[in-house]
């Protein structure tokens, strides 16, 4: 029988080998098999691993070899349509929620790999929660938007729930504004407090890994370093790994950044990734330096 967990996962046209990797087809005929092994670094909290993903018969995205490091900011950079959303969503399997989306290689959690069969999608995404582009509360209350992951996931009931949408909400930097009218709905709060609502109901169920997917894009300057200091202030207790197009925001948040490009036939690739102030100051690759210059993109 299918588990629940197991729903939605595909090998596309590879194959699950003994050790549970998901292989290419063409890997498999023999080649190396290194590029699959586990992260070994303590530190390193998620390791993709020869990772690709298709579209139907579109590849978006492959052989990403990259370890995100735990308790820190790492920003993914490049131009549209490089891949950045589709790997950032590829650590929580939001993809899998795309019906023509096929995987290879692998993606590493804590050592443990998370495309093969088993993997319990639930407690996966509790570990690894998401942030979206545009703000997207429930239509319900400033509290219950913070209070209903915590509820779904059994944390907190009772009075030991206030103090906990009270606890998110103040590490959201959003208590302050809110605590006089927790009952009102969240459309009525401002966009910037709507995504500020977000980080609190992400945090509410307490994760180890924040994805952001262009978080301020749809934000004001002000309201753009608010959710940025909030960011600083979320490390080293949570790792956030976000995608921005924002070349002076990376800059300003990131520990980390990878930086990706689209190759010859659109399909998205690695091209370097290393501490921040090294991508800015000596970035290995013509490409690198070029975008970030402003250059190109
Ligand atoms: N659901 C989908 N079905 C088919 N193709 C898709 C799907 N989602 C993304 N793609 C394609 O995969 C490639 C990578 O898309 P992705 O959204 O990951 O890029 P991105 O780097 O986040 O771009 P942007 O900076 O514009 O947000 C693009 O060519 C895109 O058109
Ligand atoms: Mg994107």
């Amino acid at each position: 029988m299918v588990s629940e967990a197991f729903r939605g996962w595909r090998a596309g046209d590879g194959v699950v080998d003994p050790a549970g990797h998901t292989m290419a087809a063409e890997e498999v005929a023999g080649a190396e098999t290194d590029v699959l092994a586990p992260p070994t670094d303590p530190e390193v909290c998620v390791g993709f691993r020869a990772f690709g993903v298709r579209y139907g018969d579109f590849e978006a995205l492959k052989e990403v070899q990259l370890d995100i490091r735990r308790g820190h900011i790492t920003a993914f950079m490049g131009p549209s349509g490089c891949g950045k959303s589709t790997l950032l969503r590829s650590i929580n399997r939001m993809n899998d929620t795309i019906p023509s989306a096929r995987f290879t290689g692998q993606v590493y959690l804590d050592g443990e790999p998370i495309y093969v069969p088993g993997v319990n999608i639930i407690r996966l995404r509790k570990r690894v929660g998401m942030v979206f582009q545009k703000p997207n509360p429930f239509p319900a209350s400033i509290f219950e938007n913070v209070a209903w992951g915590a509820r779904v996931h059994g944390l907190y009931k009772g009075h030991a729930l206030f103090e906990h949408v009270e606890k998110c909400l103040a590490r959201a930097g959003l208590w302050d504004e809110v605590k006089d009218k927790l009952k009102l709905n969240a459309m009525s709060l401002s966009g910037g407090q709507q995504q500020r609502l977000c980080i609190a109901r992400a945090l509410a169920v307490e994760p180890e890994i924040l994805l952001m997917d262009e978080p301020c894009s749809a934000l004001d300057p002000i309201a753009t370093y608010r959710i940025e200091e909030l960011m600083r202030s979320l490390v080293p207790d949570y790792t956030v790994i976000i995608v921005t197009h924002n070349i002076q925001q990376a800059a300003r948040v990131s520990d980390y950044c990878a930086f990706f490009w689209v190759d010859e036939n659109r399909c998205g690739r690695l091209v370097e990734s290393g501490p921040t102030a090294q991508l800015f100051e000596a970035p290995k690759d013509e490409r690198t330096e070029r975008y970030l210059a402003g250059r190109m993109g």
